[in-house]
């Protein structure tokens, strides 16, 4: 037995609510997908992810309820009810339309977390357009790609990130219009683009949402893969069912409910888990813009009487890091949930929000391409720290060999596959058709992770099975990195790693190789961490670069990334028999 699991199982105790999952064993025996539909609603089969978020609640009894608890990074205070978003968000649908917004037409969205992000997503899907939220830290290079891969008719964007997108927008023939949200910032928008304040103040307040099917495009998230650019997934409405079922039996969304999830919506838990399970829940929620710090943090709990908490591993280790005594010392007692997802979770971070918060922390996987939550502790399951937890009901997951037959023998790793048929499953990865069937091999998607799973079905997180790296639950290509690297004129050569970080579990770290007449300088340095962290933005620049004679390759030319770690960390450098350098 794991060092904690009789005081963890007894977390049990400390839910202060009755879980939505009362017996995981007979939920998993009985799922049926069919009866999670019917309690939502979907008049004559038809389903749009805005309607099951928000016009349901503000047509029927939650219309007066708060839906959306803004909180500035300044700490002013925003409301809005059910009602107040099915306006604003019928006044962009119908702005949006003006401004020529067509179903399936992909709209960007580079903003910070402000409330018309929100209304902006939900106004696209209200439109049966495809929403494209990107991470505001995002440099002009990687908003180019991903604009470019998807053919984006349309950016809204903050004036303060504008800047970003001018950059590079000649290089998008596919963007019509940009979008400036201006009133918050109260600056002029210039003629070639739209105002926010022109088009949705004086919008009608009466929207009937686009006709939108089960299979009819949502969402789309980028995600990074070893080779190549950033691919982007795409999700349709149906979407909505896993949001809704998972929202309610893991997150364990009671209606009284105050839930806080960390995450922006650049990324996919901001969307699944920052909009579309709490509000189709229909929950209070509270969006903070503020960044990172124990303290806001803190008191962003005691202010609002969160009680369910949705954060990451990074977080928590930096949570930890700040001191046991500095949560204590926060009236954190209306917390009665707190879960975890994005990275391996140690088993230390489990236990330590016993110690801070008296709640264990539960850990949860899934990816951009499932759209949902896949495997999860619940609350009436005790938890094993350092695992995963066991398939959500209705999702079938196993570890499979590389033939993609099933491994049944216990702690045995392999890579981890889910059956396909999910309702959040994502029907393609745009413009790349062949990446997206290769992502399926005998009847199982494969996730791209290596695990384990134990004799009662618990899974174990063991690695990726790729060179992608994950630096504070965010995933970054090194093909990306690399080729902005190469782009400096003095890289010759640019191969990139995720070197293990206390915190951040990896760092971006390259390496480089320097044309003729350059030299290894504290200058050059600087001027290559200033190109990539212009280029790239922070959230994606390498927090370290060395330059090196030579870059280890294959016979094909290919770089060995693997070995660079290996070199990098001083662990044996394994089969190098097709190794080029001399
Ligand atoms: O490698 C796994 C890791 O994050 C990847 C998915 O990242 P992304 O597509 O950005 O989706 C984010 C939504 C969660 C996975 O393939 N990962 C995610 N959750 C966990 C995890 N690794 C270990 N434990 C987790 N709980």
């Amino acid at each position: 037995m794991v060092a904690g699991y009789s005081e963890i199982a007894k977390d049990m105790q400390a839910l202060k609510a009755h879980p939505n999952i009362d017996d995981y064993e007979s939920q998993r025996e009985n799922w049926n997908w069919d009866s999670i539909w019917a309690e939502l609603d979907t008049p004559n089969g038809l389903i749009n992810q805005a309607h099951e978020c928000i016009d349901r609640h503000a047509l029927g009894e939650r219309a007066e309820k708060l839906a959306m608890i803004w909180q500035s990074a300044s700490g002013e205070i925003e409301n809005y009810t059910y009602a107040d978003m099915k306006r604003e968000t019928d006044k962009v649908a119908n702005a949006f339309r003006s401004a020529g917004i067509e179903k399936a037409d992909r709209v960007f969205f580079l903003s910070d977390r402000i409330p018309e992000l929100y209304f902006g997503v939900f106004g696209a899907l209200k439109l049966g357009a495809i929403a494209a939220p990107l991470f505001s830290a995002f440099g002009p290079e990687p908003i180019k790609e991903r604009v470019q891969r998807a053919e984006g008719k349309v950016i809204v964007t903050t004036p303060k990130l504008l800047a970003k997108v001018n950059a590079v927008r000649d290089e998008l023939p596919s963007l019509e219009t940009v979008i400036v949200i201006d009133h918050r910032e109260g600056t002029e928008v210039d003629d070639r683009d739209v105002a926010w304040s022109a088009i949705v103040p004086n919008a009608s307040e009466e929207f009937t949402i686009e006709q939108t099917g089960a299979e009819d495009w949502s969402i789309m998230h980028f995600t990074s893969g070893t080779t190549g650019l950033p691919k982007g997934a795409a999700h349709v409405h149906n979407t909505v069912v896993s949001h809704y079922a998972t929202g309610k039996y893991v997150l364990d969304f009671h209606d009284d409910d105050i839930y806080w999830c960390t995450a922006d919506p650049g990324w996919v838990t901001g969307t699944s888990y920052g909009m579309f399970a709490p509000w189709s829940n229909g929950i209070t929620q509270v969006i903070d813009e503020g960044g990172y710090s124990a303290r806001r943090w803190y008191e962003t709990i005691t202010k609002h009487q969160v009680t369910v908490w949705y954060t990451a591993p990074t977080a928590i280790r930096l949570l930890m890091k700040a001191g046991t005594d500095v949560a204590r010392s926060h009236d954190l007692s209306s917390l009665r949930y707190v879960m975890s997802v994005g990275e391996p979770l140690n088993p230390e971070g489990v236990v330590w929000g016993l110690e801070a918060f008296d709640l264990a922390i539960h850990d949860n996987w899934w990816q951009t391409e499932t759209g949902a939550i896949m495997i999860a502790n619940y609350p009436v399951m005790p938890i094993r720290p350092g695992s995963m937890g066991r398939p959500f009901p209705g999702i079938h997951a196993a570890i499979i060999d590389d033939e993609g037959n099933e491994l049944t023998t216990p702690m045995i790793e392999g890579q981890l596959a889910v059956k396909p048929g999910w309702p959040s499953m994502f029907r393609t990865y745009w413009n790349d058709q062949e990446r997206y069937d290769s992502r399926f091999k005998n009847g199982w998607y494969l996730t791209g992770d290596k695990a384990k799973r134990d004799e009662d079905g618990y899974f174990w997180f063991v690695g990726r099975d790729d060179d992608v790296i994950n630096t504070a639950g965010h995933l970054v290509s090194p093909f990306e990195v690399e080729s902005a690297l190469i782009e400096h004129e003095a890289v010759a050569e640019a191969g990139v790693i995720g070197k293990p970080d206390d915190v951040a579990m990896e760092i971006v770290k390259a390496f480089v190789t320097l044309n003729d007449g350059f030299a290894n300088t504290r200058e050059l340095l600087r001027s290559l961490n200033n190109h990539c962290r212009t280029r790239l933005g922070p959230a994606v620049a390498p927090r370290e670069i060395d330059v090196i004679d030579i870059l280890p390759k294959t016979r094909s030319g290919k770089i060995m990334r693997r070995l660079l770690k290996a070199r990098e960390l001083g662990l044996p450098e394994g089969d190098t028999s097709t190794l080029e350098e001399d």
